[in-house]
């Protein structure tokens, strides 16, 4: 009989946890819902046909998300394929992006960076892609929307290169594109797939000449030919050779050409994917890494949301799990509060359908119930008591006054503002004055109307934001609180964060530094944690 580890173990190597990161448009929503079709997960096939028709795609929960026809929210899904335990993590796709899709980056193993062919490396995949590579996890490439002209394909090697400074390695190569598109070239298998628009796959397998191989000519006609010859000719000379070492490092990033829409080239994308892509490892903690299979259940919270469902008011924290076998029921420490806590009914997620788990494993994400226990960030485990590394948090750069348009809802608009900003979707402040007024800062400018749109939706209640032009936040280390109230001047405000430590609010650059010169007594941080180490330490000496 197997050993729990043995079991654990194989649990592990079956996994693979992902994100998809990519620009608005390139086709992100389509590729999913081909991931999921693989393993069975929508059983209704069908493209999607128009943004109407995304309504109903995959993994948009929220209302604003249909009505915009993007994806405010993360969320995570899971499918089964050949024997394997595949988990997509959903970022949001839209330029004005939140911490949110940071966070959920951080429990992600991997990540599939997915590009329009005609539009190459965009706005918001450079900013996702900067978060993965500072992690240092393998990035696969997918170039999609091959049946459309686009950029030339070496052109788009050069782009990854250029603008985001990673080397590629293309595993295919598209024969033609737009009309003449038709298929791509195996390199790793020398096998080339014919482009078919109904989904079903044709190969043609050349002799051992390979890409030379004269009947190729015959299928594909004189031009694409020399083309293609030239094309994995000049690739085998100077392009970077295949390196799995590289790869894992994410300083090579495999590249595969494809057309979503008609799940062109994604089947081929997926077997090798889940070939290369690393199962689960050992997370760091403040007792060192954890070992996925030796350490009973561990796993951190990467992201709280409430009213998923707007039939049951309910609250959801993610989780990632790091180490161990979790089990429905088990108590586990909730490290931050010190108490031990029963997870009773987790979920897990399959496009819009939830299911309860029983057991779960490294790389799973799981829904927990959340009656206001858990904060993004939380460590959870079953023996012991140590933390994951800290979530990146990101300072605040737009700034908004909210006022309340309706007295006789301030209950409501207070338990919504709660639950927003435990959220981590808006961070919350108070001028320091009697009034105390609340003051929203966000990473990305949505946010603002993700909150008043959810104020209105689930609490009922109405606001109005009055914009302030500050753009950056300073946590303050004082003495003296009193003396603090002087850093309010023309260009800057002097605020309190939930947790009641000082901050200041600038309009510039410049204002800061002024700041930072008339109050030499004052220490300036970046950051919360910045200023909460800054603590620890002068604790501790
Ligand atoms: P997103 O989630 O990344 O925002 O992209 P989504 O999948 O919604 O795709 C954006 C648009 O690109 C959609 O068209 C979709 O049909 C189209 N698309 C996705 N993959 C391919 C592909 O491989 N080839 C081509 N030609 N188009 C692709 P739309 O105009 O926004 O909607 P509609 O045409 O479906 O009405």
């Amino acid at each position: 009989m197997a050993t729990i580890y043995e079991e654990i173990h194989s649990q592990v190597e079956k996994r693979r946890t992902f994100a998809i990161i990519s620009h608005p448009d390139a086709g992100k929503t389509t590729l999913t819902e081909k991931l999921l079709l693989f393993g069975g997960a929508i059983r209704m096939a069908g493209e999607v046909k128009s943004r109407k028709a995304k309504k109903f795609a995959t993994s948009d929960w929220m209302q604003i998300e249909k009505e915009r026809g993007i994806s405010v929210t993360s969320s995570a899904m899971q499918f089964k394929y050949q024997g394997q335990h595949i988990n997509i993590l959903d970022t949001p796709g839209h330029q004005d992006f939140s911490e949110d899709t940071y966070r959920t980056l951080t429990a992600a193993d991997s990540a599939v960076m997915l590009l329009d062919a005609a539009k190459g490396v965009e706005t918001q995949t450079i900013k996702l892609f900067k978060v993965c590579s500072q992690r240092g996890i393998p990035i696969f490439t997918f170039i999609n929307k091959m049946d459309r002209y686009g950029k030339e394909p070496l052109d788009l090697l050069e782009e990854l290169e250029l603008v985001l400074g990673i080397r590629s390695c293309p595993m295919n190569w598209p024969i033609g594109m737009g009309d003449e598109f038709c298929g791509i070239y195996d390199r790793q298998n020398h096998r080339i797939e014919m482009y078919r628009q109904d989904g079903q796959r044709d190969f043609i397998y050349p002799d051992q000449r390979g890409v030379e191989d004269p009947s190729i000519r015959d299928v594909i006609g004189d031009s694409l030919y020399n083309k293609l010859c030239e094309d994995i000719a000049l690739l085998d000379i100077a392009g970077d050779p295949f390196d799995q070492e590289k790869i894992s490092q994410g300083k090579l990033t495999p590249v595969y050409f494809g057309s979503a829409i008609s799940k062109f080239g994604v089947q081929t994308f997926l077997d090798e994917f889940l070939q290369l892509a690393p199962a689960p490892h050992a997370h760091m903690s403040s007792i060192g890494p954890v070992d996925t299979v030796k350490t009973a259940f561990s796993g951190f919270i990467f992201k709280i949301q409430a009213n998923m469902n707007p039939a049951h008011r309910d609250r959801i924290a993610f989780l990632r799990v790091c180490s161990g076998k979790f089990e429905r029921g088990m108590a586990v420490n909730h490290v931050r509060s010190g108490k031990k806590i029963k997870l009773a009914q987790p979920q897990q997620f399959l496009a819009q359908d939830r299911d309860i788990v029983d057991e779960a494993y490294p790389g799973d994400i799981i829904g927990l119930h959340d009656a206001g226990n858990f904060r993004i960030g939380d460590t959870l485990c079953a023996e012991g008591s140590f933390k994951f590394e800290r979530l990146p948090q990101f300072p605040p750069e737009h700034f908004a006054r909210v006022i309340n348009l309706n007295a006789m809802k301030s209950k409501q608009f207070q338990k919504g503002e709660n639950q927003l900003v435990e959220e981590g979707t808006v961070q919350a402040f108070r001028t320091t004055d009697r009034t105390a007024d609340l003051i929203l800062g966000v990473v990305g400018e949505l946010q603002f109307e993700v909150f008043s749109y959810r104020l209105k939706a689930e609490y009922g209640a109405d606001i109005r934001l009055q914009r302030l032009p500050y753009q950056l936040a300073r946590w303050v280390a004082a003495e003296n609180r009193i003396e603090v109230s002087k850093l309010s001047n023309l260009s800057s405000l002097c605020v309190t964060d939930q947790d009641d430590r000082i901050v200041v609010l600038c309009e510039s650059e410049f204002a800061l530094r002024w700041l930072v010169e008339k109050n030499a007594d004052l220490t300036f941080y970046a950051s919360a944690y910045e200023l909460d180490d800054h603590h620890e330490l002068s604790n501790a000496t």
